[in-house]
């Protein structure tokens, strides 16, 4: 008893001290292993630093805040600034200041105070069915709201991350009146109740159920290469919004270290490898996403798709309307 006891502590002991054994850094990540094993290994390969991961879909602040001072995270991967400003205002992450990283992460993708980084960037474009509605029928967020797409859009939920964030740029760019109007009118259009993830309401459109709808722009990729999905992908065209004016709406995935990281020195050196060219390439084409820095090339796919203006809105003033843009949702009962 008592003997695995010890055996126990010292196991403890050596996963959470780099300086025995091989060197580690753990990762708590939201982000699906198929998708960041390729970068981990590439880690490994250059530093000989081991990553252990842990994939969570849900519940990952909860963890970390209920382990507290015990927690074995060093870095923390997730998608969508909601979710990486929770992780800050929780108070389970650590500022850092590397040179590295801030060269190859423009600053509107990262935290002023270094608590945070975008590692790729995401589009909320706009697709429509290629054979019910004109190619140039659609050119903005904003023209959503015409009479012409009554019952005709569908969306997913309006409480989702990607809606409270795409919600929350038109607050920014309009005011909040004018946005709470853009989605009471935007639910008036709606074909169906609010539903899915945003691969559903491509598959909508080639069904038949809508013709217009609003989707991050790698589940093109994803469903391009899904045997089943391909289909529906191949059904709608995709629109850049907004590109006479602001641009069209951008989110990141990105990382935060951990604010008891046992092994932060590691953590530093794998959030660099993910923000460098290498990490950039491998981490932006596996999932079809806009590398974040400017110095690497984007994928085939997104090359073929050309160039287009993004909204430059700093990440923190999305941030900083995510409270109002759910209370709009509430209040025009987008999800009712
Ligand atoms: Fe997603």
């Amino acid at each position: 008893m008592l003997v695995t006891r010890v055996i126990v502590l010292l196991l403890c002991f050596i996963f959470s001290n780099p300086s025995i054994g091989s060197e580690t850094v753990n990762v708590y990540s939201y982000r699906k292993p198929q998708l960041i094993k390729p970068l981990f290994n590439a880690f490994t390969n250059n530093t000989g630093i081991k990553v252990n991961s842990v994939f969570a879909k849900k519940g990952m602040l909860e963890k970390i805040v209920s382990e507290g001072r015990n927690s074995l995270a060093d870095l923390i991967l997730t998608v969508d600034i909601g979710r990486l400003t929770d992780l800050k205002k929780a108070g389970v992450t650590q500022p850092i200041n590397s040179v590295l990283v801030q060269e190859n992460i423009p600053s509107n993708f990262r935290d002023p105070d270094g608590h945070w980084f975008g590692l790729t960037s995401r589009a909320r474009i706009i697709v429509s069915s290629k054979t019910r509605v004109k190619i140039g029928a659609i050119k903005s967020y904003e023209d959503l709201i015409s009479n012409e797409w009554k019952g005709r859009i569908c969306t997913r939920s309006g409480k989702h991350p990607y809606m409270t964030a795409l919600i929350a740029s038109v607050i920014a760019a309009s005011g909040e009146s004018e946005a709470q109007t853009w989605l009471s009118s935007l639910k008036k259009n709606l074909a169906r109740k609010p539903q899915g993830n945003d691969r559903a309401q491509v598959r909508a459109i080639y069904e038949g159920q809508c013709d217009v709808a609003i989707i991050n722009h790698y589940y093109m990729a994803m469903m391009l290469a899904d045997p089943v999905q391909k289909k529906w992908a191949s059904a709608i065209n995709i629109i850049f919004p907004n590109q006479n004016d602001r641009g069209t709406h951008m989110n990141v995935s990105g990382a935060a270290i951990a604010k008891f990281a046992p092994n932060k020195k590691n953590a530093e050196k794998l959030l660099e490898f993910l923000a460098s060219s290498e990490g950039q390439r491998i981490y932006g084409t596996k999932n079809g996403e806009y590398p974040v820095s400017r110095e690497v090339p984007r994928s085939d796919l997104l090359v073929s798709w050309g160039d287009f203006k993004q909204d430059s809105l700093s990440l923190v003033d999305v941030a900083s309307y995510r409270k109002k843009a759910i209370m709009i949702a509430d209040r025009v009962g987008y999800n009712d």
